[in-house]
């Protein structure tokens, strides 16, 4: 058992086992954050950290804005607790229009969870349900996509494509799935800004899954329009046009996990509308409560949950038989209120959009350092691809991340990739800040050899 002892600063680790984080690196490298205001943390080091990442993702508007304290708290003053089945309160009817409103045209009715794992599992189920009171139930094969993350749910795995999340549970795999490839490939697009020109005929690759099982088989197709946490993979020019066509050309639902690139990440509401691409599904959650209170969910095309509803049998019978105790909680619905409300008075869609140049400009500039393989952006995010420690993944990662945090930023990483997604708020010398930070930690994670 770690103990405190173990701890470099005395803290007792021993109980708490940390999520998708190397335990005994960390109780030997703790990183302990004490604080968060605007786009800072700041850690038990005193250290200012910009934060690179909001949060993981989900904190686009920065930390403690005193309007989203004040709606939680007087919703908690109101009703702190709604129950989710058979009963509602009317801001979750609100959200949801809200949300729908926001969503592309025909997408109109949101299911709501509280992550967006659950939120992906949610919807592979619609998904089978639907072609189910179709009459097409033998429609069950799921694709997803190498790479991909789609969370942690049983279906989100199943449905993911990131190697280490899968293979200790092939056991407890949802059957029946196929993967697309990914579309990275530095031969033809390495150090690309924005979208890659080439790839677009990855796509086609669906049309073969397709002409495998036959299309009578294959219920859905997830994607993530931007794979985000496997490291900013951004689909080529037409790639996501191509794969809509041949859902719709043989009926099979397409679902975007949008829950790293909804509510504003890529300049637009969804990254439906970034890339002009409508969905059947869209999954969302982080950004919608700014990361304040858990809340996820599903937006949903119009007659998918008319077909549903209407083959539910009697009018007092349950339609679909699924949801979480927290579904449309108020408290979360209060803070994804104000966070939304905030997103239309500060403009926080086109703040991001604004920024998007900068975090192009000042992340390219570091092409050319030493260790650096390739340099990725779209919308408010980016990649950068290390040269890896010989025999040790990951680590040149996690030394540049440490690096970052010595010299006052916090950024993602994965494997030896280091992602950024700065908030919304932030100033463009900020930005530029963090990329001239992350560069100089390159350098001196570059020391290292094994
Ligand atoms: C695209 C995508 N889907 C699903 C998830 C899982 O969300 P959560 O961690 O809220 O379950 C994530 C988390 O990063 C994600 O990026």
């Amino acid at each position: 058992m770690t103990t405190s002892s173990n701890s470099p600063k005395g803290i007792d680790m021993s109980a708490y086992w940390l999520p998708f984080t190397p335990n005994r690196y960390f109780h030997q490298h703790p990183k302990m954050m004490q604080s968060a205001k605007g786009a800072y943390y700041f850690d038990d080091q005193g250290r200012k950290l910009f934060d690179g990442l909001s949060g993981l993702w989900c904190s686009p508007l920065g930390h403690a804005d005193p309007r989203i304290g004040a709606a939680i708290t007087k919703q908690y003053e109101t009703m702190d607790y709604c129950p989710a089945f058979q009963m509602a309160s009317e801001a979750t009817f609100s959200l949801a229009h809200r949300v729908a409103q926001m969503a592309p045209k025909g997408l109109d009715k949101v299911f709501f969870t509280n992550s967006g794992s659950e939120a992906v599992d949610t919807a592979l189920k619609i998904a089978i349900a639907y072609h189910r009171v179709m009459g097409n139930a033998s429609r069950t094969r799921m694709i997803g996509r190498d790479r991909a993350y789609h969370g942690v749910g049983m279906g989100g795995i199943s449905v993911g494509g990131m190697v280490a999340n899968r293979k200790m549970f092939t056991s407890l795999m949802i059957p029946g799935v196929d993967h697309l490839p990914h579309t990275l490939n530095l031969s033809q697009m390495a150090f690309s800004k924005g979208q890659p020109t080439w790839g677009a005929h990855l796509a086609e690759e669906l049309e073969k899954i397709v002409a495998l099982h036959d299309a009578n088989t294959i219920a859905a197709v997830i994607l993530e329009p931007v794979q985000g946490s496997t490291g900013v993979i951004v689909p080529p020019e037409g790639y996501l046009q191509k794969i809509r066509e041949i859902c719709t050309k043989h009926s099979i639902l397409l679902i975007f996990d949008e829950v790293i690139t909804g509510f504003g990440r890529l300049g637009a509401n969804f990254g439906a509308d970034r890339f002009g691409v409508v969905p059947d599904m869209i999954t969302f959650a982080k950004a919608i409560t700014n990361g304040v209170i858990p809340l996820g969910g599903v937006i949903v095309r119009g007659d998918i949950y008319d077909s549903i509803i209407a083959n539910g049998g009697q009018e007092q019978a349950i339609e679909f038989f699924h949801g979480y105790t927290y579904s449309g909680h108020p408290m979360p619905t209060a803070a994804a209120h104000a966070v939304l409300d905030i997103f239309e008075s500060d403009d926080l869609v086109n703040r991001a959009k604004a920024l998007e140049p900068v975090l192009e400009n000042s992340l390219h500039a570091l092409k050319g350092k030493s260790g650096i393989l390739d340099i990725r952006n779209f919308g408010l995010s980016g990649a950068v691809d290390l040269e890896p420690v010989a025999g040790k993944p990951g680590l040149r990662a996690m030394k540049v991340l440490e690096a970052c945090i010595e010299r006052g930023a916090l950024v993602r990483i994965a494997g030896d990739c280091v992602v950024i997604g700065p908030p919304f708020i932030s100033k463009p010398e900020e930005v530029e800040f963090l990329c001239s930070v992350l560069g100089d930690a390159v350098d001196d994670a570059m020391k290292i050899h094994a």
